[in-house]
């Protein structure tokens, strides 16, 4: 599997659990919060295979796209916190779904900028059997993956 297939099916899983949360009514708290509970697993193997094996790959054979990784680093810092922040959160709290609104934004924009942005320059630079070889290492690292959002290396912990 190449890995910005890979990368790019994940983000797809995620926005359709993002459609299921905004078509979830006031009312289905039990439903949203389960809907957020897979949207935080989801996200943090992402970020984690993002962050140990992608990125650092991309830094190395995309020397160009530094920028666009650091400020993804920065991103994904400010997402774990949120996830984190939702992980325990009670349903009805008023803030709840207020978090997982600016949770989306944020994901959503962080998704474009990778998708349109650099990852085109990183699949340039690097060539398809190197994006093959790195989407191997990372369908395999998604088992090593933390169930805390705060144990992935950007939240700074
Ligand atoms: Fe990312
Ligand atoms: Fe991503």
């Amino acid at each position: 599997m190449d890995a910005i297939v890979l990368l790019k099916d994940d983000h797809k899983t995620v926005e359709k659990l993002f459609k299921e949360f905004e078509k979830a009514g006031d009312g289905a708290h039990k439903k949203k919060r389960d809907i957020v509970d897979k949207i935080i697993e989801e996200l943090t193997t992402h970020a984690y295979i993002e962050e140990e094996i992608f990125y650092p790959a991309a830094r190395e054979g995309a020397p160009d796209t530094v920028d666009h990784i650091l400020e993804s680093v920065e991103e994904h810092h400010v997402v774990v916190w949120m996830l984190s922040e939702l992980r325990g959160m009670d349903p009805e709290d008023e803030r709840f779904v207020p978090k997982v609104t600016v949770l989306m934004e944020n994901v959503r924009h962080h998704v474009e900028e990778e998708e349109e942005e650099w990852f085109p320059k990183v699949r340039e630079a690097m060539g398809r059997n190197r994006l093959q070889e790195l989407g191997e290492r990372m369908e395999k690292a998604k088992a090593k993956a933390p169930a805390d959002p705060l144990a992935v290396s950007s939240a700074g912990k």
